[in-house]
Formats: structure tokens, sequence, C-alpha cells
């Protein structure tokens, strides 16, 4: 099988183009909208033979601000292209969850009232560095700004600089365990007991208007570990973004803002042995182990000897995460561990992969990352591009035709 020429056949199937925007759906069958971190991958897929579909991903996926400035997860093109009585086709996200502000926000504004994590400036960075193209990056600059000024004054729950979650659904993995208890959930509990809990954080969301550090927070908020690097990684990548676009302070800022947040995923999300998202409600760390753990690789928060430590007890040890196909979403010893689960309760999801694979190059695991991706290939040929992969079969699961199997081209 010709990978290359497959992901590059899918990324076309996938890509849609209305009223002058172009995006890539994940999944035309279950995920037909344009997603915020499905494009950044997206981004980085298409920059390895289409440079242009890469620039109009993210153009494309910093058209639907909310008022505050902060990017929605999920943009509902199609409210902007159908008419009114389409509404029967609209998702479950803006037609469940009762309340005008989230209908408004879905139906009219075209889009969701959450966002899920950032990668979108360390990814225009990406883009930009092919080919110096300064046009792209300074029309981009300004709607970054607005979002990452959001995520620093409405999101900072404690006194801390890290951002907090409002709903699990943020941090990208919609029914991850390591939420469960947040969500005043029991280990056994079916998905649509979930599912509803996470519904109604949407509910009072649009009760709060919108106000996430003055009123969600008294019902849900965690400072999570994937989210938090990344969000220290893109206030980087603006650094380097204002210092190219000639603005020397706010550069500065960035670069000092980044530091700070930095200093805060080593003090507050450090548990014990490994790195844990944090509670801001219980005020503890939920003690879940899931694929997080191996974040602080990708971020470079380890010093050599503990990043053979993690790598030697998490990784390379088959009791925890390590499958005939790759590694699983959340921990084998966890109760909650369930293979069969088609969403993050166990299953091989490709982003994840990506993020260690890069972690374990970073720290010189070149052995471990080309095992990793080895696996990832057979994935492809034995069950193609689906959402998520059965850790001991490698059965597909979930959305078919999806496109995060793309970013095995860009693990080199
Ligand atoms: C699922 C995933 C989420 C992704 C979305 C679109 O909900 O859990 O991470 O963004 O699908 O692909």
């Amino acid at each position: 099988m010709n990978i290359e020429a497959a992901v590059i056949e899918l990324m076309k199937r996938n890509r849609r183009k209305i009223g002058g925007h172009q995006f890539t759906v994940p999944s035309a069958d279950l995920h037909s909208f344009q997603w915020l971190w499905d494009s950044c991958f997206h981004a980085i897929i298409l920059s390895h033979f289409d440079l242009k579909a890469a620039k109009r991903e993210l153009q494309s996926v910093v058209t639907h601000p909310l008022p505050s400035g902060m990017f929605p997860h999920m943009i509902n093109w199609r409210a902007e292209a159908v008419e009114e009585d389409d509404d029967g086709e609209l998702p479950n996200w803006g037609r469940e969850a009762r309340g005008d502000e989230i209908n408004a926000a879905w139906k009219q504004r075209g889009s969701s009232t959450l966002t899920q994590p950032p990668l979108v400036a360390m990814v225009t960075l990406r883009v930009y560095e092919v080919d110096k193209d300064l046009e792209f990056l300074r029309p981009l600059y300004g709607s970054l700004r607005q979002h990452y000024a959001y995520l620093a004054v409405e999101r900072t729950f404690g006194t801390d600089s890290l951002v907090y979650l409002i709903n699990p659904e943020e941090s990208g993995e919609d029914n991850s365990p390591r939420f469960d208890t947040a969500l005043n959930l029991k280990p056994e509990h079916t998905a649509d007991e979930n599912r509803l809990k996470r519904l109604a954080l949407i509910a009072k969301n649009a009760e709060c208007n919108l106000a996430a550090r003055d009123c969600l927070s008294s019902y849900f908020g965690v400072a999570d570990v994937v989210f938090n690097v990344l969000y220290a990684e893109d206030l980087v990548a603006m650094a380097k973004i204002a210092h190219l676009l000639g603005y020397p302070e706010e550069s500065a800022e960035y670069a000092s803002h980044a530091a700070a947040v930095q200093c805060d995923i080593m003090e507050k999300l450090r548990s014990r042995d490994v790195f844990l998202s944090y509670d801001h409600l219980a005020k503890k760390p939920l003690e879940v182990l899931t694929w997080n753990i191996f974040m602080p690789l990708y971020g470079g928060f380890l010093t050599p000897q503990e990043a053979e430590m993690l790598v030697t007890t998490y990784l390379r040890d088959e009791k925890y995460f390590m499958t005939p196909c790759g590694l699983t979403s959340t921990a084998k010893t966890e109760p909650t561990y369930n293979p069969n689960d088609h969403l993050w309760r166990g299953p091989i999801w490709f982003a994840p992969q990506w993020f260690i694979y890069h972690g374990l190059v970073r720290y010189g695991f070149t052995n471990e990352a080309a095992e990793i991706k080895e696996k990832l290939v057979r994935l492809i040929e034995q069950s193609g591009f689906r959402e998520c992969y059965h850790p001991e079969t490698g059965i597909g699961m979930g959305a078919t035709d999806f496109t995060w199997g793309g970013l095995i081209l860009d693990m080199k």
C-alpha cells in the first residue's frame, strides 16, 4: 500500500469549499464540520504535499471567533450555506443542549461555544516556516492574539497561569476517564450518562452567558496536562510570530508568559512520578493514568533521567499502555480501561501517538519511536483510516475515512 498516496487521496476527498473558504472535515460520515484541533492536524498533514491548502485550512479555522475572541471547537459552515428548515440535520451539540445562547451560537454564528487544545499558533508558525510567507502570517496574527488573550484572562481560574477547561470535550478526549470524578460519575457508567453530563455543562455555559472564570468555574474546571503543555508551546510560537512581524514588546510578553506557564505546569501538574491534570473544584489531581502522562516528553518538561524512568516504567512495560497495535489512550491498569469503547477509554488514536512519537524523538528514544510508527503503518494497512482502533486486534472503530492517520506523513 502506498500510504502517502492514500493520505493525499483521503485529504482531497474530505476537502470542502464553502463561501470562498476551504477546510477539511475529519470524516464525512460522523464529523462533517470544521474542528479546531483537527484543522491543526490537517494543516500539518497538508504542509507535506499542498502548502496552499494547509494555509487555507488555518485561514478558515480562525474565521468564527466568539465575541470574546475564543476560537470555537466546531464550525458549522452549513449554517451559512443552508436554509433555516435544515434544522433536522443539525448535530446534537447544538440541538440537545437547550438554551438560547447555544442555539444562537450554533445556528446564527455557526459555531460551538467551547474550544479545543491550542495548537494553532505552533502550526501557523510551522506552515510559515515552509516558505517564509509573511503575508500569510500577518493577517492571522490579530485573531491569534485575541484567542490567546481570551485564554489568559477568562480561563485562568486559580492563582496560577494555567488555563482551565470548562468541559471535558475541550480536551479533545470526550469521555476520557480522567474526567469521571470531576463530572461526578462513577467509574462504571454508560456512554449516554457521560454525554449527558457534558451536555449539561454546555447548558450551564449558556446560563453563565459564557463567562468561564466568574461563573462556569463553580461547576467544572480542570487544568489539563495536554492542553497546558500545548498552550505553553503556543505562547512560545506567538513570541516568535510577534518577533517575525516586528512587534518586539509583544514578543517579549509572550515569551515571559510562556515561561510562567511552564513553571506552573512543573509546580502544579507534577504529581509523584507523573504529570496529572488538576481538578480546580476538588483541589486535587485527577489520578487516572491516560496517555497524557507522556505529554511532558513532547513539551520537554523532563530531565533525561526522568524521561528514561517514564519510558521504562510506563511505555516499554506492556502492563500499562503498550499493545501489539500501539499505545492505548487509557492505561490497561485502570479499572475504567475499556478496549471496546468507541472513544477514549482504551482505543488507540492517531494524534496521541503523534505527540508521543515526537516526544520520544525529542529525548532520543529513536527505537521506541520507530516501533510506534511501524505499528501505526500496520494499523492503516490492516484497517484503513479509522477514528480509533481496538488495541488488541487493530480492528477499526468509530468514524471511517478519518483524517488523523495522515499524521503518519509527519513521523520521519
Ligand atoms: C471526536 C474526537 C475529537 C475530535 C472530533 C472530530 O469527538 O474525540 O477529538 O476533534 O471527534 O474529529
